[in-house]
């Protein structure tokens, strides 16, 4: 019994290890979540319902003809049910992600449900150029804190949202790259964002940051 107690530590133990040196490297450089745990990524975390799929879809007040973009899209996890949705109501949505492996994870798909409504970019959102005002909404689900400079970031989606247009940030304590409501805010405010609707709780919670409709609204 002894034995086995030992071993299940040793394992949570390297866990947390290699979560605390991924974490701590990420700041110097971008190490996105490698593609080959694509799988894992695909899985609805059955302790964070915020973060499922189906949940942050409801919370992002989806209108007919609207474009959304899908920051760090992963393997489609998000943006394919997005796709689904907006199929038969003349949306579309942008699937971006710095890694080709994902995105092509997202194309299989894509092509399996016939969704045609949905375009890929593989890019960096440090140094992408977005189209200005393209998009109704954007998403970060658990992307922020691979992103070693989240304030560019953030400002390159403020720029390419139409006014009146949200972020909707999505963090679970379980990523080991987390980040908590207070730096998702504090970011998104010194990005030209304004704090809106908030679901979840500090563990696992959506935060929106919307673009005002005009400048003398901030
Ligand atoms: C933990 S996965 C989340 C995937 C998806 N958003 C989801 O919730 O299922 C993080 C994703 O962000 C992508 N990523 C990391 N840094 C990025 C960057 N600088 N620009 C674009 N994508 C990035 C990674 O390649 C990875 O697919």
């Amino acid at each position: 019994m002894m034995e086995i107690l030992t071993l299940v530590g040793g394992i949570v133990g390297l866990f947390l290890l290699i979560g605390i040196v991924w974490r701590l490297s990420s700041r110097r450089r971008s190490l996105p979540c490698p593609s080959w745990l694509r799988w894992f990524v695909e899985l609805d975390n059955p302790f964070a319902k915020t973060c499922r799929a189906e949940t942050i879809l409801q919370h992002l007040d989806l209108r007919p003809g609207m474009t959304v973009l899908d920051v760090g899209c992963g393997p489609g996890r998000v943006a394919i049910p997005i796709a689904r949705h907006l199929a038969q109501q003349g949306g579309d949505v942008v699937a971006m992600d710095i890694q080709e492996e994902m995105l092509q994870r997202v194309r299989e798909k894509a092509l399996k449900e016939n969704l045609t409504n949905i375009q890929f970019l593989q890019g960096d959102m440090e140094r992408v150029n977005l189209e200005p005002e393209r998009f109704d909404r954007a998403l970060l689900v658990t992307v922020l804190g691979e992103i070693p400079d989240r304030e560019a970031a953030l400002r390159e989606i403020f720029q390419a949202l139409k006014p009146g247009g949200f972020l909707s940030v999505s963090e679970m304590i379980f990523d080991p790259h987390f980040q908590s409501r207070d730096t998702v805010a504090r970011l998104g405010l010194s990005a030209g964002f304004r704090e809106g609707h908030f679901y979840g709780n500090r563990f696992a919670f959506t935060l929106n940051l919307e673009k005002p409709q005009s400048s003398a609204n901030t």
